[in-house]
């Protein structure tokens, strides 16, 4: 069957933040699917913040996306097509099969998913896929958060911290979500149940932290970095512990900048690591059940933000980069 696949490319590279015009839109013909490969249609995109730092030149953990190539990104899709035993038509697949409307696959980069009432497809790219599995591997293979701790959450209304703040409340914590601006801030308190929230857009930072943090922080999951983070440094506890997850206001920096309050981690005795959720795949599974388990009794809530076809993906992607998006954002293709 002859099909159009509507691709989008990295048309170049970004000299400042990203804009529109570093990528476009292309229509081709999809090829047929050879012997052990499938198509699938993809329902939806994953817009994450790593995709940045792919779209860059520089060095990074991972290989970057080439001029002319299709958006590196995950997607959940049907197998609409199939000359591999191992798959059905109607199958539902998540994978990295790029910003695009269909994929040819050989199914070795697939896994396939159980769409149920209470876990409809998209879940699959968010609270139960890669930021729900990086929330957990961070906050409880290196925050190691104790019942009564303090735990501080930045970027606390999105996809991975939204969830790592409700884990931290499942293990009887005080949980302080920071967050930019009032809505956010709202939602995190009244829907997820975390104790506080600081939204760093208003007030005085260093002076609300403190207020929310009385027993000072003993795990801080880090998404933001910047001076977000050395507020943080300024009422961590000994031994606290700090997982590093992201630093997403430093990702459009061309230079390096440096972090001013230092000697805290020294004097507090601080583990601070970062970690990449692909080195966990082999506790994939395990997690991912444990959170649909958690999803399907009404113990995590999570949030999507879905921008409507592909074509609107470069614009929900900038705009997730400047927080206009609540928990996971996604692009609905069909
Ligand atoms: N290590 C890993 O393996 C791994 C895996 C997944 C994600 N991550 C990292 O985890 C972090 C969160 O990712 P996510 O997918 O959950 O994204 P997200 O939180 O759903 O969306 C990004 C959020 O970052 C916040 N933000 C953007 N610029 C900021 C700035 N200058 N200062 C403070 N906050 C800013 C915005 O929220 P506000 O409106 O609240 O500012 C925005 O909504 C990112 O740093 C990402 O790179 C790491």
């Amino acid at each position: 069957m002859s099909r159009t696949n509507m691709q989008i490319l990295l048309a170049s590279r970004p000299t400042d933040g990203v804009q529109e015009s570093n990528f476009c839109l292309v229509a081709n013909e999809l090829p047929s699917p050879g012997d052990g490969e499938i198509v699938v249609k993809n329902q939806y995109l994953s817009l994450d913040p790593y995709m940045r730092g792919r779209m860059n030149a520089t060095k990074s953990y991972a290989s970057l996306v080439a001029l002319g190539e299709v958006m590196v990104g995950e997607t959940v899709g049907i197998v609409v097509e199939s000359q591999n035993p191992q798959f059905q038509v109607h199958d539902t697949v998540r994978g990295s099969l790029g910003w695009q409307q269909y994929a040819i696959s050989d199914g070795s980069n697939l896994t396939k998913v159980m769409v149920t009432e209470h876990l409809p497809a998209s879940v699959y790219l968010g609270a139960v896929g890669m930021p729900g599995v990086t929330a957990w591997v961070g906050l409880f293979e290196i925050g190691k958060p104790q019942s009564g701790e303090t735990v501080v959450i930045s970027a606390a209304s999105g996809a991975v911290g939204s969830i790592a703040g409700q884990l931290a409340k499942s293990k009887g914590c005080r949980v302080v979500g920071i967050a930019g601006g009032k809505a956010k801030c709202d939602y995190v308190v009244d829907e997820l149940g975390f104790d506080a929230c600081i939204d760093y857009k208003a007030g005085n930072l260093v002076e609300e932290l403190a207020q929310a943090t009385p027993d000072g922080i003993d795990v801080y999951f880090e998404n933001v970095g910047g001076e977000i983070l050395e507020a943080v440094l300024g009422r961590v506890n000994t031994f606290a512990r700090i997982p590093l997850c992201g630093l997403i206001s430093r990702y459009s920096e061309s230079q390096p900048v440096g972090l001013r309050n230092l000697t805290s981690l020294l004097f507090n005795r601080v583990t601070l690591q970062g970690f990449i959720v692909g080195d966990y795949a082999d506790a994939w599974p395990a997690i991912t059940r444990q959170l649909g388990q958690m999803i399907t009794a009404g113990q995590l809530k999570y949030h999507e933000t879905i921008a409507e076809g592909l074509e609107h993906a470069p614009a929900a992607f900038i705009g997730m980069l400047k927080g206009q998006n609540l928990g996971k954002q996604l692009v609905k293709l069909a």
